[in-house]
């Protein structure tokens, strides 16, 4: 049917006849004669049609978009003039013979060129002709190609691709589960795998050293939008390996990928503490394209009267932090800052004290603020030396609990780096090291903050103060992107007993959860660690889209449903009887 894809017919073919299959993307009738630009995942060719071959002729007035239809004809140069060098059959068009409609198409419900029209559901619900789109159809044709890429690269580094269940138990990564109701077991359920994660260390137990899969995992969590319920993860582990062995291994997947894909040299990976990180960017996941930070300026504030800044100042878990937007007196009006104000209270803050710095020189005078009030002349002094304050800049500041002040200062600091243009170009790789074990909240309960199955630095720190412990856990971050993370497991039953206690899952819970993996780590078990990349998040920021669901062939809405298939659905009550279930 076919001899060559539209979007490969180029000057190489001229004078030669070819055949070429595709979907009618446009038509245009200009004195006399009808133009096609025929469309397949390759690109678009133009057909033009003469009245002088008159079947062909009588066909091509018929066609309307999105007809499926197969052309032969003569491929010959354009007329002088009339080239598009944007593409790459621009040179060349083809004088069409014989038009066979295929499939004819019904009024499609949005125009691929009007995308933008209609709202994301329309899309989803229309996926299949969504994908039609170049770029869609391009950022699928990439997403496989680093697929392919991916495993070239670990199976020559000795990686073996080996599948884990689907249907299987909770894996608990600090999503809820996606539950699987089993019918030979009335009342009882499997759960989607929220990652690989036992599986993967099994293996390592087996002796199956240097696994990877490229692997589905399932969470049913709030969505946003670098955030799907059913993702991709490149999958990892290997056995005898410390936290530089696998931080060296992914490293070197990611760099080879950007150099292979997009001729990308990633350059040198720093590392950064998760204390400095959350210290200086208020986010373990610090995009290090924007040049803003935030200084604490609580030694400042501590003893003044004002209550708002003292009493985060003088807490142990509080924190008083500035951030210092160069010439944001200038650029920010009083109706900007009161929308950051609203910004910043959806991540808890209470407020968003701020001091517009309109003349540096001129002390007190020259500071415009509803807190400089309250503030004497030395905190002002020093806020004004650790933050660097110049004329024409303005100081944001967040006070409260330590964890507050950094998400709502740190997620303004993306904000403003995005809305006044300080993104600088480029790609920022970092390694986010030394986590802790467990993030503590207010009833002072502990929770894993990668897995339960990280192994501490320290079994004594684990002892005498695991609220202050650290983790072996490592994530990558590409560009404010958390792309990867992983850790050096426990490999000792005794230490994993531990760390499940301080979780608050005691022995018996413990044995029935995780009993298989108690007992597997008390029948020889290396030492060994891993850790997964997102490729989907990959494959985003490699083609610049904003949102997962531009690289996800059927992604799920911000609801977690499919406008496509209409799922989840109602299932019949047969199928509920099967399974010994009936609906509240
Ligand atoms: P983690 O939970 O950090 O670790 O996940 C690893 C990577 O998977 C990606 N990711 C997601 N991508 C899209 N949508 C989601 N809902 C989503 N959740 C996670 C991120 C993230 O960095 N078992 C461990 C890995 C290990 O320890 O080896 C794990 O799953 O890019
Ligand atoms: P108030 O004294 O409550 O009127 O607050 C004075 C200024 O401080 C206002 O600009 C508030 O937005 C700001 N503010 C109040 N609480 C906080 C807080 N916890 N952190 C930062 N700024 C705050």
């Amino acid at each position: 049917m076919r001899s060559h894809y539209c979007g490969q017919v180029t000057e190489a073919l001229l004078d030669q006849e070819v055949n070429i299959c595709g979907w009618v993307h446009r038509r245009r009738d200009h004195g006399g004669v009808i133009f096609l630009d025929i469309r397949d995942r390759f690109g678009i060719v133009q057909v033009v049609f003469d009245p002088d071959t008159v079947e062909a002729f009588a066909n091509a007035e018929q066609m309307r978009s999105e007809f499926v239809i197969g052309i032969r004809g003569l491929v010959r140069r354009r007329p002088q003039g009339t080239e598009n060098a944007d593409m790459v059959t621009g040179k060349i068009e083809i004088l069409g013979r014989e038009l066979n409609i295929l499939s004819r198409a019904k009024t499609p419900p949005f125009q691929l060129d009007d995308h933008q029209k209609v709202g994301e559901e329309t899309r989803l619900k229309y996926r299949y002709i969504d994908l039609r789109r170049p770029e869609m159809t391009n950022n699928l044709v990439f997403r496989a190609k680093v697929s392919s890429a991916v495993r070239r690269y670990l199976e020559s580094q000795g990686f073996l691709e080996l599948e884990t269940p689907i249907l299987t138990k909770s894996t608990p990564e600090g999503a809820r589960d996606y539950l699987v109701p089993s019918r030979t077991h009335p009342g009882q359920s499997f759960a989607l795998p929220q990652s690989p994660q036992l599986f993967k260390q099994l293996f390592m137990m087996s002796g199956l050293d240097r696994y990877y899969q490229i692997a589905k995992c399932f969470r049913d969590e709030d969505l946003r939008a670098d955030r799907q319920p059913e993702f991709t993860q490149i999958d990892i582990e290997a056995s005898f390996v410390d936290e530089k062995a696998v931080m060296n291994i992914a490293e070197g997947l990611v760099k080879a990928m950007f150099q292979e894909l997009m001729q990308i040299d990633l350059g040198h990976v720093p590392q950064m503490t998760f204390a400095e990180a959350m210290r200086r960017f208020g986010s373990d996941k610090p995009d290090l394209r924007i040049d803003m930070e935030l200084v604490d300026v609580a030694e400042c504030v501590i003893d003044s009267p004002f209550q708002v800044f003292a009493q985060p100042a003088k807490d142990p878990k509080g924190r008083v932090a500035a951030l210092c937007v160069q010439d944001g007196a200038n650029r920010l009006t009083r109706k900007d800052i009161d929308d950051l104000t609203n910004y910043v209270k959806q991540f808890g803050a209470k407020g968003l004290a701020y001091i517009k710095v309109n003349d540096l020189s001129a002390g007190r005078d020259g500071l415009q603020s509803p807190i400089v009030k309250n503030l004497s002349d030395e905190a002002l002094h020093g806020i004004l030396e650790k933050t660097q304050a110049k004329t024409g800049d303005l100081i944001f500041f967040g006070a409260d609990k330590a964890n507050v002040v950094a998400a709502a200062l740190g997620a303004l600091r993306i904000k403003l780096g995005h809305d006044l243009g300080r993104v600088a170009e480029g790609w920022r790789p970092l390694w986010v090291v030394d986590f802790p074990m467990f993030d503590e909240d207010d009833q002072g309960n502990l929770q894993a903050l990668h897995h339960p199955f990280t192994s501490p630095v320290s079994v004594d720190d684990l002892k005498h103060n695991p609220a202050a412990a650290i983790s072996r856990a490592y994530d990558f971050v590409l560009n404010g992107v958390e792309l990867g993370g992983g850790s050096i497991r426990i490999h000792d039953s005794e230490v994993q007993q531990q760390v499940l206690a301080l979780l608050g899952i005691q022995e018996e819970q413990a044995r029935e959860q995780f009993g298989f993996l108690l007992d597997a780590l008390s029948f020889g078990c290396p030492p060994h660690g891993g850790l997964a990349l997102g490729l989907d998040r990959m494959v985003m920021l490699m083609v610049g889209a904003e949102s997962l669901r531009e690289v996800i062939a059927f992604p799920k809405t911000q609801t977690a449903a499919c406008p496509l298939t209409s799922a989840p659905s109602n299932v019949s009550s047969r199928q509920l009887s099967d399974l010994g279930l009936r609906l509240k």
